[in-house]
């Protein structure tokens, strides 16, 4: 019962002060988003003129530089990589091989049967034993050799 009364007061008293509060805010607010909008024009051309100038110059020297370096950056320390993605892409299935964390029950355990790298290399090309139960020539060429020398010394070296 006693709200409606202050409330009137207010509005009534207020009515003007609010409006000039509402033209300032809203003054406030061109002025702010004048500036956002000043700046994504700024960073847009920013990114602009960066991304023809690099078009522009790239063809000739730079081109030949950014590739060599990435693959430069990507070579990792030793045998845990490329040979360790390809056996638990391809082989992980049907071989346990702690090194790579697979435990594949189809074929013999790796683990148990510590293959150096010319027998794991035999068995990829022919298919295990040729017995027909492990598919033939999975990986071929440095695929082949890169899992074979992964499979005997991560074998071997868990001994
Ligand atoms: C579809 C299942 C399967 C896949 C995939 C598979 N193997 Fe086999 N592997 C077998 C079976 C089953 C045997 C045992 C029968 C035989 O030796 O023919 C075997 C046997 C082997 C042997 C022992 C050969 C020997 O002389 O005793 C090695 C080493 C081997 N596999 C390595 C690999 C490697 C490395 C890969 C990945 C490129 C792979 N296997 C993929 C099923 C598989």
């Amino acid at each position: 019962m006693d709200r409606p009364e202050p409330t009137v007061d207010k509005n009534a008293d207020g009515g003007d002060r609010g409006g000039a509060r509402i033209v300032q805010a809203w003054l406030a607010g061109i002025a702010i988003g004048a500036l956002i909008l000043a700046a994504m024009v700024v960073s847009y051309e920013i990114g602009t003129n960066n991304a023809d100038d690099s078009n522009a110059v790239q063809p000739p020297g730079q081109a030949a530089e950014e590739p060599a370096a990435a693959p430069a950056a990507v070579p990792p320390p030793a045998a845990a990589g490329p040979g360790s993605d390809l056996f638990v892409a391809s082989c992980g299935s049907c071989h346990t091989l702690s090194a790579a964390g697979t435990d594949g029950a189809a074929g013999p355990n790796l683990d148990d049967l510590q293959p150096d790298a010319a027998l794991v290399a035999s068995a990829i090309e022919a298919g295990g034993t040729g017995s027909g139960a492990m598919p033939a020539g999975l990986l071929s060429g440095e695929d082949a050799q890169d899992v074979a020398d992964y499979v005997a010394a991560s074998s071997g070296a868990s001994k």
